[in-house]
């Protein structure tokens, strides 16, 4: 073994999927020319993470040299600060969608999902960047083949999930709550050529392809979705603004598709699917919008998935209303789940300084906090809320996530 190494990290949590957090695909024969790969299973179970022994044990397979990594989740970037703290003969460079800056230019490290507390606490073999792989070593990007070597120990006929990169941003970048729109753009990265090189996979079993971005281009659901290889085990993902723009672009996609639409499952982020609070959080569309949106993939035979929150400080009576008609009029079985969260606040998004909240701190790091609520009145607007998510669930058939959570939060904020 070299003593550069490419490390991606790899998660199977609850579900049987092996999620890989294939960050090297996209630069894969310049990291070869460079350095091995290194596949490392990451922290399962959320109640370890920031277990500081538990993450100084993992062993690595050099002793001194430099280790680059792809982080996606922030216990990726705590794992690597462990082992930079840990292992002062190796230099840790670490990229990836968790390490993205808001502004480039600034010195030294400036991060769009955490700020750094305490700069003295990282030491000096651990280099954090928001540049690609090919920025860091001064290429084009996008400089070869797309490629992935899967894990040894996944057995054939598992489920595995991995990334075709769209690009690293979100074309919208206006809402609120959401840290993505954060990124500086002078580090976008656009896949200009769809080689779908992943058709030539040599793996027995379903293969899940995250076609990424924030939320997928309305001329990127033209052009990309029929061209899409079919069968074969592939599936896909990727996340859709509800927008009358998009909601076009699918119906064209559809068509153009003739009768052979890949096999999918869209995200939607319906977040308070009311209209005063779709706008309050800058969606740029409306509940209406939504619901064309699930009857062209109920009519399609397009999955979807919804992404909704609750924990807001100003609901009114009439927005639980709203939601309840809207739930009413959702056509039936159009979303396959709904997963349901609780408004985390990241730093530097608008609601960090609307809200308050108990911090969420890892070694150097904060990342913001899960919100709190004091006014009694809206604990019960957003009790009610979570209640009729829930009691749609059998009406609409879809599979609720993430209540027990929502409760907790509830619970906690009666104090
Ligand atoms: C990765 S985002 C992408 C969603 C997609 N771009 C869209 O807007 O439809 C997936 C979902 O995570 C949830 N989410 C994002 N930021 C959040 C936050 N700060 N607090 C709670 N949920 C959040 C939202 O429900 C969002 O729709
Ligand atoms: S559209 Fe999605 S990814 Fe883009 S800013 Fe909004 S929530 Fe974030």
């Amino acid at each position: 073994m070299t003593d550069t190494l490419f490390l991606q990290f790899y998660s199977r949590r609850k579900s049987t999927i092996y999620n890989l957090l294939n960050g090297f695909s996209d630069t894969y024969d310049l990291c070869r020319n460079h350095g091995d790969f290194v596949w490392m299973k990451d922290e399962p179970d959320s109640r370890h993470w920031y277990d500081y022994d538990r993450y100084a044990a993992k062993p690595l397979p050099i002793s001194k040299g430099t280790i680059h990594v792809s982080a996606l989740d922030v216990n990726h970037l705590y794992q690597c600060w462990v082992w930079a703290c840990q292992h002062p003969d190796i230099h840790f460079v670490v990229g990836g969608p968790v390490a993205s800056e808001c502004d480039i230019e600034s010195p030294g490290w400036d991060p769009a999902y955490v700020r750094v507390e305490d700069p003295d606490a990282i030491p000096p073999n651990l280099t954090l960047t928001g540049k690609s792989v090919e920025q860091w070593f001064g290429i084009d990007d996008f400089p070869g083949p797309w490629r992935l070597e899967i894990p040894t120990d996944i057995p054939a006929g598992s489920r595995i999930y991995f990334s075709y990169t769209l690009d690293n941003a979100c074309f919208w970048r206006r809402c609120i709550y959401c840290n993505i729109g954060l990124h500086d753009l002078r580090h976008v990265r656009r896949r200009r050529k769809m080689d779908f090189e992943f058709k030539a996979l040599d793996f027995e079993g379903t293969k899940l392809v995250r076609l990424n971005t924030g939320s997928i281009e309305p001329r990127l659901i033209r052009e990309l979705f029929p061209a899409l290889p079919c069968g074969n085990g592939f599936e896909y993902r990727t996340f859709m603004r509800a927008a009358d723009a998009e909601n076009r672009a699918l119906k064209e996609a559809i068509i153009d598709c003739g009768g052979r639409f890949p096999d999918m499952v869209l995200g939607f982020g319906v977040e308070y699917p009311t209209k005063r609070m779709l706008a309050h959080v800058d969606k740029g569309f409306g509940p209406d919008e939504i619901i064309q949106s699930m009857e062209i993939c109920s009519e399609g035979g397009i999955r979807a998935n919804g992404n909704a929150i609750v924990g807001w400080n100003n609901l009114t009576q009439q927005d639980v209303k709203e939601l309840e008609s809207f739930m009413k009029r959702l056509p039936t079985g159009a979303f396959k789940n709904m997963q349901l969260r609780w408004l985390l606040a990241h730093p530097r998004t608008a609601i960090h300084d609307q809200y308050r909240g108990r911090p969420i701190r890892f070694g150097p790091f904060y990342e913001g906090f899960s919100v709190e609520l004091d006014d009694p009145q809206m604990i019960e607007l957003n009790r009610q809320s979570a209640e009729i998510f829930e009691h749609f669930a059998s009406v609409k058939q879809y599979k609720l996530e993430g209540l027990e959570n929502v409760r907790r939060h509830l619970q906690a904020s009666n104090g």
